[in-house]
């Protein structure tokens, strides 16, 4: 297989056409078969439902090349399982995992030559999504709706690849209790965008968000959970329910303790005891994990002791190990990689 001619190595995270997309439809209550097309635009009503009420959500999963030339994407499964709950709070219909997983594994296929090689640093990032297609104009659910995935190569979500960031503490909530932020609707998104281009306007790389009920503890950034290291080399992450359940999160704390022998504390976290951290890092697939040197509330800076350089030595660890398991150097635990081909 050929591959594209793409400077792979210089690549960001931006949306570059591909070939081909999956895409199954909705209505009278089933899905239908669905299948890959090459038309990469949507057409709808000026009514639909995903237009006038932001009915939909989506996922994030990666492909890549292993070192012994396979391809592979790491726990789809979770992936479809995030999506089946995200559906149900948003009252859309699950697309049903099995068919999820096969639809992730025709569109790597069919897209084959967009995939980075091994050691370029760039993946293929897959976008499954779902939205209410239908036209409503009360306000209640679509019964008419569209999956699809997508998928282009994508390179750091951060520019500068692994620097450390600079991060500020956000006026905004991203959630609120009892609320959405538990689930991946793009309305969670629609809510950050004013906050982060208020945090890049500030020269900041992210925005913290704290618990939208008492504004004390740690939440998440807009695209990734956060892992802290404390001095004792612990592991430590928020536990809330208002977070997305990052896969890449979840992966790291088994990570952290059945391959590097770390504790790790999932609890509550004070913004107040932020400042006794050793390190600090954003995970999530797209971000995989981002090291933070600095975080500023409201003009209080913490600066983290593992610096503006490079990675902490704990977070890199975890960062090896990590994408050790997903390029295929390091073995994985049961069921944790699809291989494509
Ligand atoms: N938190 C938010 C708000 C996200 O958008 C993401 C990205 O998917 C994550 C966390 C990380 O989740 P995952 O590791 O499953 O990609
Ligand atoms: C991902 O990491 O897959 C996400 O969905 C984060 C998004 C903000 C790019």
């Amino acid at each position: 297989m050929e591959k594209k001619n793409i400077d792979w190595g210089n690549l960001g995270f931006a949306y570059m056409e591909t070939d081909k997309r999956f895409v199954s439809n909705y209505k009278d209550g089933a899905w239908d078969e669905g299948g890959l097309i090459s038309d990469a635009n949507v057409t709808m009503s000026e009514c639909a439902c995903v237009l006038q009420y932001a009915q939909t959500c989506f996922e994030g999963l990666k492909a890549y090349t292993t070192e012994d030339g396979h391809i592979v994407t790491f726990r789809p499964d979770l992936n479809a399982e995030r999506m089946e709950n995200s559906a149900k709070r948003l009252e859309m219909p699950v697309f049903p995992k099995e068919r999820f997983i096969d639809a992730v594994v025709q569109v790597v296929a069919a897209n084959e030559a967009y995939v980075p090689p091994f050691g370029s640093g760039a993946t293929l990032y897959l976008r499954p999504y779902m939205y209410g297609k239908n036209a409503v104009i009360g306000v209640k659910p679509a019964d008419e709706f569209e999956f699809r995935v997508f998928c282009t190569p994508v390179g750091p979500y951060f520019k500068g690849g692994v620097k450390p960031l600079t991060i500020c503490v956000s006026d905004f909530d991203r959630a609120a209790p009892c609320g959405t932020g538990h689930v991946k609707g793009g309305l969670n998104y629609a809510m950050s965008l004013h906050a982060i281009v208020s945090a890049h306007a500030a020269g900041f790389d992210e925005n913290m968000y704290l618990d939208p009920k008492t504004r004390t503890k740690v939440e998440e950034t807009g695209g990734a959970n956060f892992l802290f290291v404390t001095r004792d080399n612990k592991v430590v992450t928020p536990k809330s329910d208002s977070i997305l359940p990052s896969i890449t999160r979840r992966s790291l704390v088994h990570v952290a303790k059945e391959y590097l022998g770390l504790e790790v504390e999932e609890r509550e976290i004070y913004l107040e005891e932020v400042k006794d951290f050793a390190e600090c890092g954003l995970c999530g697939t797209a971000a995989v994990i981002s090291p933070v040197g600095k975080i500023v509330d409201h003009g209080k800076e913490i600066c983290l002791p593992s610096g503006m350089t490079e990675m902490g030595p704990i977070t890199k660890k975890l960062y090896d190990t990590l994408t050790g398991i997903q390029m295929g150097r390091i073995k994985a635990p049961e069921g944790w990689i699809k291989v494509i081909k």
